[in-house]
């Protein structure tokens, strides 16, 4: 496997990461501006295109330009690719593209305990409701189904439970439904089969809740719970971006933070590379700085003796070298970063000051439109719920889901797309008469459907059945000729009847 590019040193020599040591984790870190998330992208479709599985978690929602081609960039002379576009599926907690889940009971006790920071004994009656629903069969993919047995559980007063502990898991699972959480769990739940190639989890929604740490986080305990072991691998077979990573620790709890350490300790050997993307280091910590091998570092504004003090602990986090780290952090323009990631042999290598080269894909943000049309229109049929869709803003939903079926061609079509799709054009909104036409095309409907149906069931109804009992026997057939002529004669020849009445009475 090649390895990714970054940029270029001393204006032509190219910098790349070893693919081999990316399970050695990587940082990414500067402040607001500065180039981190072009980065981060330059780096994931290097690694897309390579064939590694790619997840961003995408926090402010603007790393969402894999789908579409970007622009000749004259920072790019020396890149090996050319502006193109990857296929990317687009993920969210709500309905807005893919809506990524977790059932209850594929996330497990100890997940769901660490959120909810159960003590020992809380967490014990959690294993037993746990335990209660799969003897009984009952599903457990939802909070309002945990409380559901909890409160079955308590009404017969099953063995060993007691209604203080079940009071307080109750309380906290009514916080993290009130919270917004509860729509991240439930069926179907997201299986790791469905997120080969590049997935790009879109969280913007969800910063004023927990979904922005928990979700990541369950996603790397689900791979390391269901990938094999591999040793040291000569290529990842997942890379894993957390844009944005202090949201990951910043609302998490002590025992979830505890978790994701321990997963990042280990989840190396399974083939899994994680790179956190974030404005501060300190924001991250220690253990997990510490697990960082590859380090891309952007300019940092210290406005405060305490960050000065943080920036030259970062300047010495570097091998020694001729470049003055120290001074090159405080100075260097946007998209310039010192690097440094381990050598052939595993060792830390000599910073050095690369100028970033830009993504072959689109550094604009791209519209949810396109984002959704780009996804895999089977995942979208997948976990897309119809009762999540009653919640959500229907009308939106309902356009997209009239544009499943060509999504695919979309697709096709977008790749030819040269210019950025906010260039073109916008469409004029409808207006009255548009309205008008069509109310009176429905109401016209309407009416010749209601015709229709007093039609059939006044004539045809009757008809059909008349000519079903006709059939039936065939001798019906002449009796009702006999009739007819009979009616013809009795009454066509009304008068000659009457005559010949007549002149018999005669
Ligand atoms: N490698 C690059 N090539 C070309 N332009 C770049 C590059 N890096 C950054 N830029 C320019 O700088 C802008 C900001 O970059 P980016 O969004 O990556 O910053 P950031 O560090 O992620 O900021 P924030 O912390 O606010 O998210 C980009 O929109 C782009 O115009
Ligand atoms: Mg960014």
């Amino acid at each position: 496997m090649s390895n990714p590019v970054l940029g270029v040193t001393d204006g032509s020599n190219t910098v790349s990461i070893s693919a081999k040591y990316l399970t050695r984790h990587g940082l990414i870190a500067g402040s607001t501006g500065t180039g981190k998330s072009r980065t981060m992208q330059t780096i994931a479709e290097q690694l897309a295109d390579l064939g590694v599985n790619v997840f961003v978690s995408d926090i402010k929602g603007d790393a969402s330009g894999f789908c579409v081609a970007g622009k000749e960039n004259k920072r790019n002379i020396h890149a090996p690719y050319e502006p193109h576009l990857i296929e990317a599926n687009y993920w969210s907690v709500s309905n807005r593209f893919i809506p990524l889940r977790f059932s209850l009971s594929d996330a497990g006790t100890i997940l769901i305990s660490r959120l909810l920071s159960l003590n020992p004994t809380q967490e014990s009656h959690l294993s037993l409701a746990f335990s209660h629903a799969r003897k009984k069969n009952v599903p457990l993919h939802t909070f309002e189904e945990l409380l559901d047995v909890l409160d079955v559980l308590v009404k017969t007063n099953a063995r060993g439970f007691s209604s203080s502990s079940v009071n307080v898991i109750e309380r906290k699972v009514v916080a993290l439904i009130d919270s917004g959480l509860g729509e991240l769990f439930g069926k179907p739940s997201i299986s790791i089969n469905d997120l080969h190639g590049l997935n790009v989890l879109n969280l913007s929604d969800s910063r004023k809740n927990m979904a922005v740490s928990i979700a990541p986080a369950f996603l790397l305990q689900m791979l390391f719970d269901n990938l094999p072991e591999k040793g040291d691998v000569e290529q990842p077979e997942y890379v894993i971006f957390f844009d944005e990573a202090h949201y990951l620790f910043k609302d998490s709890n002590k025992s979830l933070q505890d978790l994701m350490v321990t997963i990042l300790k280990q989840i190396r050997s399974k083939g899994v590379s994680v790179f956190f993307v974030t404005q501060d280091v300190t924001d991250l910590p220690d253990e997990i700085l510490s697990q960082l091998s590859t380090k891309i570092i952007f300019s940092q504004k210290v406005f405060t003796q305490r960050g000065n003090q943080r920036l030259k602990a970062l300047a010495n986090s570097f091998p020694d070298s001729e470049l003055d780290v120290l001074e090159r952090l405080k100075r260097m323009p946007t998209g310039v970063a010192i690097t440094s990631t381990l050598d052939q042999k595993g060792n830390q290598t000599e910073p050095k000051e690369v100028t970033m080269f830009a993504p072959a894909t689109t550094m604009e943000v791209v519209e949810d439109e396109i984002l959704l049309r780009s996804s895999n229109p089977k995942l979208i049929q997948k976990y897309y719920s119809k009762k999540a869709k009653k919640a959500e803003n229907k009308r939106k939903w309902s356009e997209n889901q009239k544009e499943i079926p060509i999504a695919q061609e979309i697709r096709k079509e977008t790749r030819k797309v040269e210019n950025p799709p906010e260039k073109k054009p916008k469409k004029k909104g409808p207006s009255i008469w548009d309205g008008l036409f069509k109310f009176l095309l429905k109401l016209l409907d309407f009416i010749l459907k209601v015709v229709g149906k007093i039609t059939t069931f006044l004539f045809f109804k009757p008809i059909k059945k008349f000519f079903k009992y006709l059939t039936k026997k065939p001798i019906r057939i002449i009796y009702f000729l006999i009739i007819l002529l009979l009616i013809y004669v009795i009454f066509v020849n009304w008068g000659s009847i009457q005559s010949i009445l007549e002149l018999l009475k005669l």
